[in-house]
Order: C-alpha cells, then sequence, then structure tokens
C-alpha cells in the first residue's frame, strides 16, 4: 500500500485478459497522455505514449511523419509500436486517438488490458487541442471536428470503461480509472 500524490494505490491483477495493461484510447484533446503518466506514477506501472515510441523509431514528429509519408505510413508505424508495447505487462499505454480505426488494433487492446475510452465534450477537445499541431486537427472547423469525432464514435465503443473527463482535472480522471481498474 502506498500513498502518492493523494492517491492511494494497491492494486491486485485479476484480469479475465491476457495482460494486466491500463490502456487508455480517446479522441485527440481526451488527456490520455497526461492522464497516463499520473496513473504510471501512482500504479508504478510502466508507461508507455504510441505517439511518442512513433517519433523515436521514425526521428521525426508526428507531423513530419504524416507530411513527408502520409497517413497510411503512419498507421503501418503506429500498428507495429502497438504490437511491441502490448508485449508489455503491467504498463500504462497512451494510444494515439486514431489506433482504433483498424479492427485489428481493436481487437489487440482489449485482449490485452482493461480499456479506458476517455471523452470529453467538444468545447473541452476544441480548447484543449487549440495552439497545437496535431496534423488531423491543422485549420480545421469547429464542425470538422465535430464530424471527425462522429465518424469515430462507434469505433471506440469496444472499451471496457468510459470516463467523461470534462470539467475534470487529471488527477481526478486517474483517481477514477485507478478505482475501477482496483475493483
Ligand atoms: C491521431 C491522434 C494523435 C496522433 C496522430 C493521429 C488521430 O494522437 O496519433 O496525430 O488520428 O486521432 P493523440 O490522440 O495522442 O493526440
Amino acid at each position: 500500500m502506498k500513498v502518492i500524490i493523494g492517491l492511494t494505490c494497491s492494486i491486485e491483477s485479476r484480469r479475465k485478459k491476457l495482460s494486466n495493461n491500463i490502456i487508455l484510447i480517446g479522441f485527440m484533446g481526451t488527456g490520455k497522455t497526461t492522464v497516463g503518466k499520473i496513473i504510471s506514477s501512482c500504479t508504478k506501472y510502466s508507461f508507455f505514449d504510441m505517439d511518442q515510441q512513433i517519433e523515436k523509431n521514425a526521428g521525426m514528429s508526428v507531423n513530419e511523419i504524416f507530411s513527408q509519408k502520409g497517413e497510411s505510413y503512419f498507421r503501418e508505424q503506429e500498428e507495429k509500436v502497438l504490437d511491441n508495447i502490448l508485449t508489455f505487462n503491467n504498463a500504462v499505454i497512451s494510444c494515439g486517438g486514431g489506433v482504433i480505426k483498424h479492427k485489428a488494433n481493436r481487437d489487440k487492446l482489449k485482449k490485452n488490458g482493461t480499456v479506458f475510452c476517455l471523452k470529453a465534450d467538444i468545447d473541452s477537445i476544441i480548447k484543449r487541442t487549440s495552439g497545437n499541431t496535431r496534423p488531423l486537427l491543422i485549420n480545421k472547423t469547429e464542425k470538422e471536428v465535430l464530424q471527425l469525432i462522429r465518424t469515430r464514435e462507434g469505433l471506440y465503443g469496444f472499451a471496457d470503461h468510459f470516463i467523461d473527463t470534462t470539467g475534470k482535472t487529471p488527477i481526478e480522471v486517474a483517481h477514477s480509472i485507478i478505482s475501477i481498474y482496483k475493483g
């Protein structure tokens, strides 16, 4: 039993899954990376951020990969990184928002951990992603972002749990996830 940043962490694995990973999915701007780091520091599970791994392997930013090699190349690299990360156990995995586009990825995620889908309302997503360079959001209007969210909505449905992050701090969200995970 250990208390870190106000959270009590004592996690025993009892999953009917192949691995005990805590997997965070959700649209861009829902807080996967920030929340994932907090969960990792509380649980002492290793933290993996898919986009960071892709950037490390490619030696260029996600934005550069999209503009120089295209989205399908990015998706191939994303799947490779996913396969590698899912060989780990007791990890917190922050997925890129679009990893769920491929059914094979959804199946692997579902099998290899407890999947939490982070959600937020459109205002929060716009606010949290404004001023950054996510390739799929550059120069997009609110209406276009909403359309993208809608085309993906069903693809997040395989998650084990859904967490609304609107109006919550990352620590509150991490706390909710850890509580659910502990069961
Ligand atoms: C993407 C989400 C991004 C990143 C890439 C594509 C998407 O990750 O993988 O820009 O298709 O939703 P975050 O969700 O971490 O921003």
